[in-house]
């Protein structure tokens, strides 16, 4: 079995990098960042006050979150509805950092991807193959005694641009200065609880700037292949 830990700024292109790769492993793939988009969407569908930080830990702790870890498919629900487009949403975006900077929040997340990635160590969606996780602390926080660390990072521009074709299908000169300031904000805001944009020891960096999608994946099999031969 092998655990795979995928770290990275947005717009960095670790989600599909990440799933890319467990797809190509047999692996499962967990979308951390999806889970704290789902628990600040729980929030407002339950009336929570996001600047209540108790009432939003206890929220949290309450949310009846499941994770579907197929790499073709992941699903994200809550309560038993899909709620994949609904976190992508920019009222989520521009609202996550609240909730992702709530330390009990952290806590019972971590505790919850931590159960995710033991179960897939021994059954779960792979049959005990594995994972690849992705987020920004789970190479530091909560997979680090993954048999491989990758930290994606990627230029400023290069963000921005893949962010702005994902979320305005567009990456021209207006489409890009529409994005820089949510993706920056958030970068900064995200960077007060968990320093994602510098690698721990140990952890292999890939910059991703001037590589595609393929090239990425590449790469990043490349350091699993190094430490787990036979994943
Ligand atoms: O990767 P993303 O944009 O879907 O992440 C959503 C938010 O969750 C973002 O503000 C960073 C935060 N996050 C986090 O704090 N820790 C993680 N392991 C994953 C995401």
């Amino acid at each position: 079995m092998v655990t795979i830990a995928v770290d990275g700024p947005s717009g960095s292109g670790k989600s599909s990098v990440s799933r890319a790769v467990a797809a190509r492993l047999g692996l499962a793939y967990l979308d951390t960042g999806a889970m704290y988009r789902a628990a600040t969407l729980w929030c407002v569908r339950t009336d929570v006050a996001l600047d209540d930080a108790d009432a939003v830990a206890d929220a949290v702790r309450a949310m009846p979150l499941t994770s579907g870890l197929d790499p073709a498919a992941p699903t994200v629900s809550l309560d038993g509805t899909d709620v994949a487009a609904a976190i992508r949403t920019t009222e989520v975006s521009s609202t996550v950092s609240k909730v992702a900077t709530n330390l009990e929040v952290r806590a019972e997340l971590k505790r919850r991807q931590r159960a995710i990635i033991d179960d897939e160590a021994t059954g779960g969606f792979s049959g005990g193959r594995g994972i690849v996780a992705e987020g920004r602390d789970i190479t530091t926080v909560v997979a680090p005694d993954a048999d491989a660390r990758v930290l994606l990072t990627a230029s400023e521009e290069a963000r921005l641009r893949r962010r702005s074709l994902e979320v305005h299908g567009a990456a021209d000169a207006a489409a890009v200065a529409a994005t820089r300031d949510q993706v920056l904000r958030r970068d900064r805001d995200d960077s007060t609880v968990s320093q994602f944009l510098q690698a721990s020891d140990g952890v292999v960096t890939i910059d991703s700037s001037e590589l595609d999608l393929d090239q990425t994946v590449a790469a990043v099999l490349a350091v699993v292949e190094q430490v787990v031969p036979e994943a």
